[in-house]
């Protein structure tokens, strides 16, 4: 690991950087280890508007903590309003629709569409404290309908348009949403993914639900119920675009966002406003090196955390102009993304592993078709990027030119916490490198105890920081239990790391039952519970096994009740029925079906067997406390159902 390639920052690069050389970057980490609060104060004077200043700094009663205690101030303020001056005629958002539809939204612009469509939400009763559900493609109006919320206190809980009717309404109803704004339909790979039906289905069963908001994006045709769901546009008519901006506090919920955790129920992580906006801009400015001119593009679904923080809050709240795509990239064509950049001139790329394996795969020829030569910084989020993948990335899109910031976060960090600075730390192929300033990384043992330079360990943070999660939506005490239990009072990740004689830090994957599907977080417990959900089956296991393009895939051991079953025609449906359950993303690649799964004497199934098997296709671990140990042989020798 120590041996792979090193690349210093070039000078060029370094010269005009917002943090520009080793020495300044330990220099920001010195100052925020020894004085945290003038550090963070710092910070959110300098990068945040604020209605009124804090009483204090921070406010650290482990597991919960308070940032910029008693401060006020509005997100979408800080997104757009602050910006009018200086930027109103400035492209916020460059939208390029996946049939090739293409829109500018200039600051001013994306001001006023937010202000009406607050005014909206106004008018159908939403008040400081509800919570709505956005459920949209990637297209302009989810950003409006985030901003809009943010602006009069209405907590967003964004659901990826991947997800199910059955995984929206586990969501809507953990949630006790007021409202769900959503679409007729979006695009991707030619075919309308239709969220208002699926919208339809899960409200069928939600009574929290009054107002069901329908942006009209595909104009297919939908069903529309009285009273309950409105369009969008017949909303606005006649609604002015003036609506002050809120006064809230810090610790206002600006956006719960559902991730998988180790049970079958979806964690609902929160994240407030005041110490979110200081960390999430911040980062622009020390990861991506964000300058006036820079025209950034993340790659994400804002379905997801990096879509929120690096779409959305991150950009906006920076000033950035930010392109924005709705479909698939290999639409009509494999080299979809590379013409994007080549048009709009993007100067920064962010995109994820899988995202870039699949590319990979494809060949060069579809980047040397398009002129790539704007860009100047490229990103890579979402699991550890395999150093192969990270040369070619650096290459045929990098030109050699580009620095790419490997940065490792989570939903619940709320923003990046490892990366380089990438004017000042030199960088090596698969490691995040760095911690930002403040943030105490560590790797450590079972007993907290930091282990020694090399060695595997746990990764924990041990102060906290502005943009941390503070809570699980309804169950904190799930969230001690989650991230502060294992070693009382220390944010636990759930990711094992080395860290190498530099310091630099190697993330080595989750340590619990949490599978990454295509930089996608799934438990495994999620998708054994919507196994079980089906008449056939018994009991089922399920693990990630590796994958060449997505990191990891669904493998699923499935023990069937008493009945006359044809393998290869169920284990078709079961793939569906998973997919149809929680989301398309989480199709099962292999189904293998058992006659009893391994269990310790005490009932566990024993997935690390399991993992072992679908890895190595033997086992080889320790064995002894098996129940049946014919059991685990026959599954490793068993081939494929498929
Ligand atoms: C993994 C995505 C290695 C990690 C922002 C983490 C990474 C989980 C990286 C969080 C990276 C994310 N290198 N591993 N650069 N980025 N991960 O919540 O296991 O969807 O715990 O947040 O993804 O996934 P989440």
């Amino acid at each position: 690991m120590s041996g792979s390639n090193t690349y210093p920052p070039a000078p060029e690069f370094s010269a005009k950087a917002h943090v520009g050389s080793l020495d300044a970057y330990l220099e920001l980490c010195q100052q925020a280890a020894a004085h945290p609060e003038e550090f963070w104060a710092g910070q959110a004077e300098r990068e945040i508007e604020w209605f009124e200043k804090w009483s204090h700094v921070f406010e650290w009663r482990p597991p919960f903590v308070k940032w910029f205690v008693e401060a006020k101030l509005n997100a979408s303020h800080n997104c757009l309003d602050r910006h009018l001056g200086k930027r109103g005629s400035k492209a916020a958002i460059i939208f390029e629709g996946e049939p090739g539809d293409k829109r500018t939204l200039t600051y001013a612009e994306l001001h006023s569409e937010v202000c009406r469509f607050a005014n909206v939400l106004k008018g159908r009763g939403l008040k400081p404290g509800d919570r709505a559900i956005v459920y949209m493609p990637m297209v302009p109006e989810a950003v409006v309908a985030m901003l809009a919320c943010a602006r009069i206190g209405v907590t967003h809980s964004v659901v990826f348009g991947g997800f199910s009717a059955e995984a929206l309404k586990a969501r809507i109803q953990d949630l006790d949403a007021h409202a769900v704004i959503t679409a007729d339909a979006g695009w991707r790979r030619g075919k309308e993914v239709r969220l208002k039906d699926a919208v339809d289905e899960a409200v069928a069963e939600c009574p929290s639900v009054s107002s069901v908001i329908v942006h009209k994006r595909t104009g297919s045709a939908v069903s529309m119920k009285e009273g309950r769901d409105h369009w969008w546009h017949e909303l606005e008519e006649g609604v002015t675009a003036e609506c002050p901006a809120e006064r809230l506090d810090a610790e206002h919920p600006l956006f719960v966002l559902y991730t998988s955790g180790t049970t079958g129920k979806p964690k609902g992580i929160l994240h407030t406003t005041g110490g979110y906006m200081t960390y999430v801009t911040s980062t622009m400015k020390w990861v991506f090196d964000l300058k006036e001119d820079d025209v950034f593009w993340c790659s994400a679904d804002i379905g997801w955390v990096t879509g929120h923080s690096y779409i959305v809050y991150g950009p906006l709240s920076a000033g950035a102009t930010c392109i924005m795509y709705e479909g698939a990239p290999d639409h009509p064509q494999w080299d979809r993304w590379w013409e994007i950049i080549a048009r709009y001139k993007a100067t920064i790329f962010y995109t994820s592993p899988t995202a870039i394996r699949a590319l990979i795969k494809q060949g060069e020829a579809w980047p040397a078709k398009h002129d790539l030569s704007s860009l100047r910084l490229l990103g890579s989020v979402g699991e550890p990027i395999n150093p192969a993948a990270w040369e070619w990335y650096y290459r045929v899109i990098g030109k050699e030119r580009c620095p790419i910031v490997d940065t490792w976060w989570q939903t619940e960090t709320g923003g990046i916490l490892i990366a380089p600075m990438p004017g000042a730390v030199a960088l090596k192929p698969g490691s995040g490198t760095l911690p930002m300033p403040g943030i105490l990384a560590e790797v450590v043992d079972f007993d907290g105890k930091p282990v020694a330079r090399g060695a595997e360990g746990f990764l924990i943070i041990k102060r906290p920081w502005p943009s941390m999660i503070r809570t699980i939506w309804g169950d904190p005490e799930r969230f001690e239990q989650q991230y502060f239990s294992r070693i009382p009072g220390i944010y636990f990740t759930g990711d094992a790391a080395r860290q190498d004689e530099d310091g630099y830090f190697w993330i080595l994957g989750r340590v619990d039952d949490v599978m990454n599907v295509s930089g996608h977080r799934l438990s495994t417990m999620e998708v054994e519970s919507a196994l079980v959900r089906h008449p056939a089956v018994a009991e089922a296991a399920v693990v990630g096994k590796p994958h060449e393009i997505t990191g990891q895939a669904v493998c699923c051991f499935v023990t069937l009740k008493q009945g006359d079953w044809n393998h290869h025609e169920l284990a078709q449906e079961l793939r569906k029925w998973v997919a149809h359950e929680i989301g398309a993303f989480a199709r099962p690649d292999e189904i293998r079906f058992a006659d009893a799964l391994p269990k310790t004497r005490s009932g566990k199934i024993m997935r690390r067997l399991l993992r072992e098997i679908v890895t190595t296709h033997s086992v080889e671990g320790d064995v002894t406390t098996l129940e049946d140990l014919g059991v685990v042989t026959k599954l490793a020798s068993q081939h494929d159902e498929e």
